[in-house]
């Protein structure tokens, strides 16, 4: 680390604009967003056209692009040519500077309100680097934004958080927000050299980087928030099959993955939680889902999320894209079957891709709730709500139905409900329930829980309203109830419903 030309570097990216607005500023909003896609040049032929120093650190930093080094002693007043050097951020030839690294601003906006960093990572797709060399250290990609929008969002600071497999450390910078110490590990020495370099880069202190594998550095000690975007890619263990540092962990299947979920118990606090991202195997007539599930054994909390499921055919043909080998490449064949001989071998059918969210059971049964959540989400809606819905599981297991019957409900302010009737009918043939935040679900009901719903204000308890609804609709009331109670927990459980405290 060089402490004093990190903190040059941040005034020189400070004092050129080089953040989301200054870019767009420079390029346009159609040309910024087009970098989010991995296309560079729109961006490059409108800066190209607008020089400066914020055009000369967007093509160099942004998009990798050589430029000529007096623009760049220009751009970099307090840190210099020198500085940039010593730093690895470019190369000299000649009259020319080659970026060695990007820099780019990551805007974000979580509980506590919003902001931006810059985050140096390795060059990549959009530098046009393909293959990635195999210790490829990630910028921020669309995993890291959605592991950061699963944090529960913590009214006071927790104690301290694990950002597992950190990279460039963009985890370790969010868990910051929530904690008073972070440590980020990883196995390797270049992402924690990036990881140190961008939080001094945004002058945020407290986290500490630790060197090696999985749970090994914090080996005794336990977290308040352990988040884990792991390198959890299976790949074919076999000669010749590229492996990349940054998302495939060296073993067979999801055995990483089962390692990870298995060493939580060992390593968060009574009140902690735990927030990661996962694949799994459906293997020998096993759902994927379930075997994730078991992985966190009895003592925790656990609620698995599958967004995604893919055949073994998708599954390597997304992985050897990511890897930048192309359907049309010479190497896809032999590369697209090496993947597909090992799911073979191992009998896996499909691999699911997704979320898990876990914490201490204190004592009760363990939550397992494993469920395939394909909707579109609002992700800065799901840290909340996945907090919420864990508490509620723990509150419902401690209520029976006399007690449910006894308790004031009101229906979440997201929620609205929507009529479908043929044209003619006299009443509706579907009523649908939508939230708007949550994990954004719709689900049918029927008139009585429509109803119940509807009358849940706050003001009665349910037992009350299922009496009224059973006289309205001419029903006996333990029937409707031993009906309609198990739906009444399941959307409380889901966000719809929500018990006054
Ligand atoms: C998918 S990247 C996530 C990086 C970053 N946290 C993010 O979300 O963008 C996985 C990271 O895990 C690291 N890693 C690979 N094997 C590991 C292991 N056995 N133990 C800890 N980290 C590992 C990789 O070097 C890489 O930085």
């Amino acid at each position: 680390m060089h402490p004093a030309h990190i903190d040059a570097l941040a005034r020189d990216l400070a004092t050129a604009s080089l953040t989301g607005e200054g870019i767009r500023a420079l390029v346009g909003a159609d040309a910024e967003a087009a970098l989010g896609r991995a296309v560079a040049a729109p961006a490059r032929r409108a800066a190209l056209r607008s020089p400066g120093a914020r055009s000369t650190l967007l093509r160099a930093l942004v998009l990798g692009d050589p430029v000529p080094t007096d623009e760049l002693t220009d751009a970099l007043p307090s840190l210099g040519l020198d500085g940039a050097v010593a730093l690895g951020l470019i190369a000299l030839a000649g009259d020319t500077a080659r970026p060695l690294v990007a820099i780019r601003p990551h805007a974000y906006r979580d509980a506590l309100g919003e902001g931006e960093w810059w985050i140096a990572s390795d060059l990549d797709e959009l530098a046009g680097i393909a293959p990635l060399r195999s210790d490829h250290v990630l910028g921020v990609g669309g995993a890291a934004r959605t592991l950061a929008s699963l944090l529960p969002p913590t009214d006071a600071p927790v104690d301290v958080a694990l950002d597992l497999g950190t990279g460039c450390g963009v985890i370790a910078l969010h868990l910051r927000r929530f904690a008073d110490r972070v440590i980020a590990t990883d196995v390797s020495e270049r992402a924690l050299g990036f990881a140190e370099l961008n939080a001094r880069l945004n002058g945020v202190d407290g986290i500490e980087t630790r060197l090696g594998s999985l749970f090994e550095p914090v080996a005794g000690e336990r977290f308040d928030l352990i988040a884990s975007n792991p390198p959890f890619v299976i790949t074919p263990r076999e000669p010749g099959v590229p492996a990349f540092e940054y998302r495939d962990g060296g073993r067979t299947g999801d055995a990483l993955m089962a390692e990870v979920v298995a060493g939580l118990a060992d390593h968060v606090t009574a009140a902690g939680e735990a927030r990661l991202l996962g694949n799994w195997e459906s293997v020998g007539g096993a759902e994927g889902l379930d075997r994730a599930g078991a992985w966190a054994g009895d003592g925790l909390d656990v609620w698995a999320i599958e967004r995604e499921s893919l055949d073994p055919v998708r599954y390597a043909e997304l992985w050897l894209r990511d890897g930048g080998t192309l359907p049309r490449d010479d190497d896809f064949p032999r590369l697209a079957g090496a993947w597909l001989d090992d799911f073979e071998a191992r009998g896996v059918t499909a691999i699911g891709m997704g979320w898990i969210a876990a914490r201490p059971a204190a004592g009760r049964a363990p939550l397992r709730r494993l469920e395939r959540v394909s909707q579109a989400v609002a992700l800065e809606h799901a840290g909340a709500h996945l907090r919420a819905a864990l508490d509620d599981a723990a509150w419902l297991a401690t209520v029976d139905d006399d007690a449910l019957r006894e308790t004031v409900l009101v229906a979440s302010p997201d929620v609205t409900e929507a009529r479908h009737q043929l044209p003619g009918a006299g009443g509706p043939n579907v009523i649908e329930l939508r939230q708007g935040g949550g994990l954004g679900r719709s689900l049918s009901v029927d008139t009585a829980l429509a109803a119940l719903v509807g009358a849940s204000d706050g003001d009665l308890p349910i037992g009350t309203l299922l009496a009224a609804i059973a006289g309205l609709l001419e029903v006996d009331e333990p029937v409707l109830a031993a009906d309609v109670l198990p739906r009444v927990r399941e959307l409380v459980q889901t966000g719809f419903l929500r018990h006054l405290p």
